[in-house]
Order: C-alpha cells, then structure tokens, then sequence
C-alpha cells in the first residue's frame, strides 16, 4: 500500500520502524476501564515524534487482526512495541510472538516474559526459588467454588493478569471471607476473569524503573508513592481511580526517602527480578515496604506505561535526568545494542 511505502532511502543508521500500539477506541461497556491498558493518540504522537527526531522513519501499526497483513506490506527494519494486545493472559505475548514468527526484531521483551510477567500468580511462583519478598496470595477463577483463603486480612482483590490498576477500586480491599466472596462474585461478573487475592501490605510504596540489559543495566533511583489522602476504607492504595486523579491523591518523591541499605536492596531486587525474567530493554517493578521496613515485590510490567506526563516510568527517567525523546530513543537504542543493529540515531539526518 502506499501509505507504507518510503519516498527516499534512509540515510546510514536510520531505521524504518514500526510502532505496535492498541489505541483507546472509547468503547463503553459495563466497567469504565475497559480500555485502561490501552494507548491514547497522544501517547502515540509523543513515540512517533521522539523517534522520527532522530531521522527515523515511523509507520503506525495498530495490533488488530490486519497486523500480519500490514506487517508484509510496511517491510519494517525493527518494531517499537508497545502493543497489549487482544484480551486473555497471553494478550501481551500476542505481537512478540508475531514478531518473531516472521523474523522481525523488535524493541522490549519477548513473549515468554511478557506472558509470565502478566499473570502476577505466575511471576510470584516463577520467582519463588529466589526468595524475593511477596505477599501470599490465592488465585480464584470464574465458576471456581470460593473456599476459604490461609491468608490474613485485609486482603486486596485484583485481576491476575491486567495491569494500570484495571479493576483495583476502593472496594478492592476486604477484611472477611464474606467480603472476599462478594467482592469475588462481583469482579468475576464484571471482568470474567481469574483473580487474584493477596495480602494487603500496610505502608509505603514505591516503582523502580529499569533501562538497558543484563551486564548493562540502568537502575533508576526508586520513586515513592505518596498517598495524599487515603482511599478504599481507610486505606492507601494506587487504584485506577487515583492513578486517573493523580494530582489529588499523590505526591511523587524521586529519589525516595530511603536508607542506603534499603535503596540497595530495592535495586538489588529490582535486577534480579528483571534478570531472572529474561526482560529487555526497559521494565518497571512495583514494590510495598510494611511498616516494619520488610520490601515486598508486588509485580513487574516489562511494557511500561509511557505516557508523556502521565505514566511512571516516564517519570523516573525525567527524575534520572532523562527527557521523554531520550528515553524512547534509549529503549530503541538499548534494544539496537542487543540486536547488534548500528544506533546512529543521533547522527542521522
Ligand atoms: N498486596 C498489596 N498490598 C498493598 N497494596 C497493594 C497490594 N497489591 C496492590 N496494591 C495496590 O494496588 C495498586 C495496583 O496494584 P498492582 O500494581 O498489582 O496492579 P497493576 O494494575 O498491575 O498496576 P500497573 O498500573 O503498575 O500495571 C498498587 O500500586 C498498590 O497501591
Ligand atoms: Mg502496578
């Protein structure tokens, strides 16, 4: 199709990317963060822009079902992926696969990571051999008869495999095997999927934000999570109404207020975590520490949110001294180093 189709040849070290993405459509149905994955148009502006500054050329590939088809006709020297594909735990595992299957290299992690990243039972059991610090947890499906959890209250109830705070709400957390049931029952209608019941970790809580590969990774500083205001009786937690009401529910500290025995620590887990993973090029990984100064993983996004202004991990880079353009570049950039692919971004045009 012409749309794909390159006027002139790029210069030396200049690539023909394509940008994977799933865009916001707006689709209204019975929960209001249907779409809370999903990439806004700004978001896939800001990627275009921060790429094409560096003399790339960037084709817009959206991860429906015409992406084999559109894949054959934009000939792509390399994907930027940040599609979260369609529906199931192996959502985010759907365009890597892909990708590999026609021998397209791509930035960010492959299927096998991202599809285990994405089930927080999974991860929590994969890294088990490590003892890395996790609440406990129990995993209920759909149709599941619900016994009753060993765990202690209270207890957060979140989806096993979603992420941006999909179906966390300030009704997320119970204090019974009552509650569980009817908090259960109620997302199981709503989501129809597997949930997730774990321990609430009364205390602080904090992102680290990784860049690069393993031997060559950039650990950026932990961020704090500062709950303004509490929410969800009485109790602090990041759901996706306040990650949508940021400005008045938190305060971000970057660095975070921490020991250095305790930022070392963080790190320290932070790397093995993204290590063990087999992650790629960036990651970011959520952690809670109880009041008394224990760290507890929470879970790992290996495909960052990366909304200008908006996400986290955008965020911490900005704190490390990084801009947004240097940051896409750098995952770009992290991923032509691994790939053995010249960067020359920067010299380009
Ligand atoms: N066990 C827990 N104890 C305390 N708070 C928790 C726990 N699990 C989740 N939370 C709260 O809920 C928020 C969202 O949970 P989590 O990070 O697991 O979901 P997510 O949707 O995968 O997030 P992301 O937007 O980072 O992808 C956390 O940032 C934290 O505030
Ligand atoms: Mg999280």
């Amino acid at each position: 199709m012409e749309q794909f189709e390159l006027e002139d040849p790029l210069p030396d070290g200049a690539y023909n990317i394509g940008l994977i993405y799933n865009l916001k459509k707006g689709i209204r149905t019975k929960v209001i963060d249907e779409e809370a994955e999903y990439d806004s148009i700004d978001t896939i502006t800001a990627i275009k822009s921060a790429l094409a500054s560096k003399g790339h050329n960037v084709v817009l590939l959206e991860a429906d079902r015409a992406l084999p088809e559109n894949l054959k006709k934009a000939r792509i020297d390399i994907a930027f992926n940040i599609a979260e594909g369609i529906g199931g735990r192996c959502r985010e595992a759907q365009v890597p696969a892909m990708l590999d299957f026609f021998g397209i290299p791509y930035t960010g992690s492959d299927s096998a990571t991202l599809l285990i990243a994405l089930d927080k039972a999974m991860t929590k059991k994969f890294l088990s051999p490590l003892k890395i610090r996790t609440p406990r947890f129990a995993l209920f499906a759909p149709g599941d008869i619900i016994r009753k959890p060993r765990l202690q209250y209270p207890v957060i109830i979140k989806p096993n495999a979603e992420g941006s705070s999909k179906g966390i709400s300030d009704s997320s957390i119970v204090m019974s095997y009552d509650e569980l049931r009817e908090v259960l029952d109620r997302n199981f209608r709503l989501y129809g999927c597997p949930m997730m019941a774990e321990e609430y970790i009364e205390g602080r809580e904090f992102t680290v934000g990784l860049l690069g590969n393993k031997g060559d990774i950039r650990v950026f500083p932990p961020m704090e999570i500062i709950f303004k205001k509490k929410n969800g009786k009485n109790f602090s937690i990041y759901s996706y109404n306040v990650k949508q009401n940021y400005e008045e529910y938190i305060e971000y500290k970057c660095p975070a207020d921490l020991t250095p025995e305790q930022e070392k620590e963080m790190v320290r887990m932070s790397e093995t975590i993204f290590n063990a993973l087999g992650c790629r090029d960036s990651a970011r990984i959520d952690y809670r520490m109880s009041e008394d100064g224990k760290i507890y993983f929470l879970e790992i996004n290996p495909l960052p949110g990366l909304a200008p202004g908006y996400s986290d991990y955008p965020m911490l880079a900005e704190y490390s001294g990084i801009g947004y353009v240097d940051l896409i570049n750098g995952i770009l950039g992290a991923a032509l180093n691994r790939l053995g692919m010249k960067d020359r971004g920067d010299q380009a045009r």
